[in-house]
C-alpha cells in the first residue's frame, strides 16, 4: 500500500482540486486578451499542468522542458542542465512556467532568466507547491497552490527516486522511506 509509505497527508485530492481550480480562474483572468505560452517542467509538473490547464479558459499554447534534477538528494549544485529543450519559440510571447514545486529556486531563476534571454515578452510562474523556508535564490511563484512545510514531498508530481508521484494528494514521506537525508 503505496500511502502507507507516508507519514501524513498534507492536502487530500479534493482539497488539490479545489485550489487548482481556483488558480486556473486567476490565471485565464489576468491573461485576458493574451495568449499565452504554457511551459510544463518535467517531468514533476506533468500533473499539476494536466490538471490546471483544463481550468484555463483562455487560448493557449502548451510545450514541455526537461531540466536535470539532483535525484534523491535535495541538495542543489546550483547547475540546471536542459534534458529537453522546447519545440516552440518564445520570443514575444507571454510565458508561464508551470513548476511542481519551487524549493532552492535554482531551477526557476535559470528557466527565468533564460526565456527572458530568449526574448519572452513576460515570465510568470505557477508552482502547486512552495517551501519558501528552503529558498537559496530570492524568487517567488507568481501562483501557487499551497505553501508547503521543510519536509520532503511525494505525490502529485512530486517524486522520491522516481515513485509515488502518480498519488493524488501530497504527504511527507517517512523518513525510514528514504533515510531521512533532507
Ligand atoms: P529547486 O531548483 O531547488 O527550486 O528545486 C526544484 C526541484 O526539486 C523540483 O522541481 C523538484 O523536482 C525537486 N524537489 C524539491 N523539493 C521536493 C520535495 O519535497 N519532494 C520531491 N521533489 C522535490
Ligand atoms: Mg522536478
Amino acid at each position: 500500500m503505496l500511502l502507507s509509505d507516508l507519514e501524513t497527508v498534507l492536502y487530500t485530492k479534493e482539497q488539490i482540486e479545489t485550489r487548482v481550480r481556483e488558480v486556473g480562474g486567476a490565471i485565464s483572468r489576468a491573461y485576458a486578451g493574451s495568449h499565452p505560452l504554457v511551459i510544463g517542467v518535467l517531468k514533476g509538473a506533468f500533473v499539476f499542468l494536466s490538471d490546471l490547464v483544463r481550468h484555463i479558459d483562455i487560448p493557449i499554447e502548451i510545450d514541455f522542458m526537461a531540466t536535470s534534477s539532483y535525484g534523491a538528494s535535495t541538495k542543489s549544485s546550483g547547475a540546471v542542465r536542459i534534458l529537453k529543450d522546447l519545440d516552440l519559440p518564445v520570443e514575444g510571447r507571454d510565458v508561464l512556467v508551470v513548476e511542481d514545486i519551487v524549493d532552492t529556486g535554482t531551477t526557476l531563476n535559470y528557466l527565468r532568466d533564460l526565456l527572458l534571454r530568449r526574448g519572452a515578452k513576460s515570465v510568470k510562474v505557477a508552482a502547486a507547491f512552495d517551501k519558501p523556508s528552503r529558498r537559496v535564490v530570492p524568487i517567488a511563484p507568481d501562483y501557487c497552490c499551497f505553501e508547503v512545510p521543510n519536509e520532503f514531498l511525494v505525490g502529485y508530481g512530486l517524486d522520491y527516486a522516481e515513485k509515488y508521484r502518480h498519488l493524488p494528494c501530497v504527504g511527507v514521506l517517512k523518513a525510514e522511506v528514504y533515510g531521512g537525508d533532507h
